[in-house]
């Protein structure tokens, strides 16, 4: 159920992000490429909460094109030199080696001004504005943004990150958008986020523990990005700080935390339920 449901929503959404993507321009090719492939989760979210909440696709497809594109730039921004320095994405050449840097820097910023085009679509409804000012807060400074610029601090840090600065970090750059995707259901129909909230914090931790692992025991070719780099730039993870065989653990709890979380929902959100396991048993 949950990987036929992921491979239909990541279609409609990523018709939805193409459809607004305007031809003729110069970023639109490198704005395609970078938003071609990957596995889609966030806009999954988006849209499998609103399903939950009575919200149907013609609204909910909206705001998860918006956060494919905002969850595109950040990793095409991730990849740069000045960043990551990855060669390799979606099993495909980072956009900085395709095009150029300045190409890769402008179609992040593209993606994310698009993104907020994209949410203030009039089928959205009444709920844009909240959408709109909770994804922004969501991708900024004390979001996304502050996630990775913590993250970068990370690796020259004098002393090894604690356990709680690592949650914080990840709680910002993977768990900031994973939170504002899983909520984003409950905002459309007016009703409180909060157990998707909690569900999607444990989600958005297991997440990316889960990637942390793949960088250590993934395969490349699988993955679809260089692993065995995170150690070596000296990222802080709760694989450097723990271990793998902890990490996993952790992982496992989380999972389960987040399906608890649930509970108000009753059977209903079963494929949500699915989507926390295959969080951390995928193998890209
Ligand atoms: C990768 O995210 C970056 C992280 C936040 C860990 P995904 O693993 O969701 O990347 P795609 O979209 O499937 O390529
Ligand atoms: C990236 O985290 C998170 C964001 C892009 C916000 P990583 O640097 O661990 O992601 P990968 O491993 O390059 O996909
Ligand atoms: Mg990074
Ligand atoms: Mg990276
Ligand atoms: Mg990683």
């Amino acid at each position: 159920m949950f990987a036929e449901r992921l491979t239909e929503t990541r279609a409609l959404a990523r018709a939805c992000l193409h459809g607004a993507i305007r031809d003729g321009g110069v970023l639109a090719e490198p704005m395609r490429y970078a938003t071609g492939g990957g596995k889609g989760l966030r806009g999954f979210l988006v849209m499998e909460s609103a399903r939950l909440h009575g919200v149907g696709d013609a609204r909910s497809v909206w705001p998860a094109a918006a956060i494919e594109a905002i969850h595109a730039y950040s990793l095409v921004h991730d990849d740069l030199p000045c960043m990551d320095n990855d060669d390799l994405r979606r099993g495909l050449p980072t956009v900085h080696k395709k095009w150029d840097e300045a190409t890769a820097v402008l179609v992040g910023d593209a993606l994310q001004s698009l993104a907020f085009e994209l949410i203030t679509n009039d089928a959205v409804g009444d709920a844009r504005v909240g959408l709109v000012a909770t994804l922004a807060r969501a991708a900024g400074q004390v979001g996304m943004v502050h996630g990775q610029a913590l993250d970068i601090a990370a690796e020259t840090a004098a002393d090894p990150l604690t356990l709680d600065e690592i949650t914080t970090l990840q709680a910002g750059k993977t768990g900031a958008l994973i939170r504002w995707s899983a909520e984003a259901g409950a905002l459309l129909a007016g009703l409180d986020p909060k157990p998707m909230r909690d569900y999607a914090a444990a989600l958005g931790l297991a997440f990316q523990i889960a990637d942390d692992i793949l960088d250590v025991e993934g395969d490349a070719r699988a993955v679809g990005k260089a692993v065995g780099k995170d150690a070596d730039a000296g990222k802080a993870t709760f694989v450097s700080l723990l271990g793998l065989q902890a990490a996993k653990t952790r992982a496992t709890e989380l999972v389960e935390q987040a399906c608890d979380a649930l509970a108000p929902y009753g059977e209903d959100p079963e494929t949500l339920r699915e989507a926390a396991r295959f969080v951390i048993q995928r193998d890209r």
